[in-house]
């Protein structure tokens, strides 16, 4: 596969032209990386206004993931999400329907400020036994009750998989259940670019959704910010027609071209043997996975390039566990009070599954901790998030938020899920949620 981007950036850099342009380090070195860090001059074409090297990339990217059209983003897959959201919102006022959208309540919320800018109605959806924060089990015949239910049916339904802790979710069986209710499925497949180029692909492309947004950065070799918007083969046209101008809405106007450079180099690593290496890696997880197991462990198995130790088991608070591992210099992605969430890829090589193998082996197993997480909070909605995020507002102790109305999209659980949504009313399970996570003061509305 051919790097267009890459070879316009690296011959220009070799060029010695006189950079009276921006960036203002005029490609001095100072970092290092200064000479390969452009903006759209001449040639280099203009994101979300492409039809050079950058559309180009963009046409390869969208041939390796099997998509009808893949945009480039440079800040993540937060943007991708924004404007996957507001092509949702025209399309269903474009043919006569309300912007509603059923989304899984462990949405990032990213999702969130999407719902507050756009101002599309959510409904948020429950997994039968409310789970935790961070995971939501919907199930096809779980959202097949649920939109036949529905007096008026959502325009999209969007999920979240895999979660933050590597659980996902049956993407074919929830896609023809959306489809067969003539309701469109979005996934927020943030943790999942890497499912593209598992022996088999899981990737949401493959498996039937209409739009997904994938963070590059988490899963393959791109630098932090690389993301991708796509839409797929079956998707209304309008999704590829309109998807720059969605893009554009939310954007900065100066992309990175060191993560463009980032995302485009991807296209050929990542169709030169990257399969092979991710399928022979994945089982060298799973070969310590079932390690930890045999030595008492309890990990989830969904996910092939995370480990999610449920760490209270072997007698350790998440964030306790961490800390022990960085006693061996072992960082990982995520604790909480329950998890201890290691992401893994091809690129660590294989020893390093062996050290962590050793490592695990060295800390000692305690007695379980019994006291359990809390489930996904259900609260009245009495404004919408539009209405609560542009409202005055007034941070307060977490002690005096009972009946409160909330109006912030930042107030998580750790890994960036609203605990209760803005325009919501706090509630007595919102307040343990918030001690349990440590949080002691929300800006809520006047
Ligand atoms: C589930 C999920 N969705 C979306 C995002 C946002 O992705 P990005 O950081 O690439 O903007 C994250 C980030 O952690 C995430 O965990």
């Amino acid at each position: 596969m051919n790097t267009p981007i890459c070879d316009f950036v690296k011959k220009y850099a070799r060029s010695s032209a006189i950079r009276l342009h921006m960036p203002g380090h005029k490609g001095v070195p100072v970092l290092g990386a200064e000479p390969l860090d452009i903006t759209e001059i001449d040639g280099a074409d203009v994101l979300y206004s492409s039809g050079g090297i950058i559309r180009e990339s963009e046409e390869n990217a969208a041939k390796l993931f099997g998509a009808a059209r893949t945009v480039y983003s440079t800040e993540g897959s937060s943007l991708s999400i924004r404007a996957m959201l507001y092509l949702t919102a025209l399309y269903a006022k474009e043919n006569g329907k309300r912007p509603i959208i059923a989304a899984g309540r462990n949405a990032h919320k990213a999702f969130l400020s999407a719902a507050a800018l756009i101002d599309f109605e959510v409904v948020w959806l429950y997994s039968k036994t409310r789970g935790n924060m961070i995971s939501c089990d919907i199930t096809a015949a779980l959202l097949d009750e649920m939109l036949a239910s529905m007096t008026e049916l959502p325009c999209a339904v969007y999920i979240t998989s895999p979660n933050y802790l590597g659980g996902t979710a049956d993407i074919s069986g929830l896609s023809l259940v959306c489809h067969k209710h003539g309701v469109l499925l979005l996934v927020d497949n943030a943790h999942g670019a890497y499912l593209n180029f598992l022996s088999e692909s899981r990737h949401p492309m493959a498996l039937g959704a209409d739009m997904c947004a994938d963070s590059a950065h988490k899963t393959l070799p791109v630098l932090t910010g690389g993301a991708y918007l796509h839409i797929s083969k079956t998707a209304p046209h309008m999704f590829a027609e309109q998807c720059e101008r969605a893009m554009a809405l939310f954007a900065s106007t100066s992309p990175s071209y060191l993560i463009l450079q980032s995302l485009d180099s991807a296209n050929r690593y990542l169709s030169s043997g990257y399969r092979q290496r991710l399928c022979k890696y994945e089982r060298g997880i799973i070969g310590l996975k079932a390690s930890m197991i045999r030595h008492g462990y309890n990990v989830y198995q969904d996910e092939a390039l995370k480990l999610t130790i449920l760490t209270k088991m072997v007698g350790y608070l998440g964030h306790e566990y961490a800390q022990k591992l960085l006693e061996y210099n072992v960082v990982c992605e995520f604790s909480d009070p329950d998890y201890c969430v290691l992401m893994f890829t091809p690129e660590l090589g294989d020893d390093i599954l062996t050290r962590l193998e050793r490592v695990i082996a060295e800390i000692p197993i305690k007695d379980q901790i019994t006291a359990g997480s809390p489930h996904a909070v259900v609260s009245e909605a009495v404004m919408t998030p539009r209405e609560a995020m542009l409202s005055p507002s007034e941070v307060i102790p977490v002690s005096a938020a009972l009946g409160r109305v909330l109006a912030d999209v930042n107030v998580s659980c750790p890994p960036a899920i609203p605990i209760v949504m803005c325009g919501e009313q706090i509630g007595n399970d919102a307040l343990r949620a918030f001690e349990y996570y440590g949080i002691t003061s929300v800006r809520v509305v006047k």
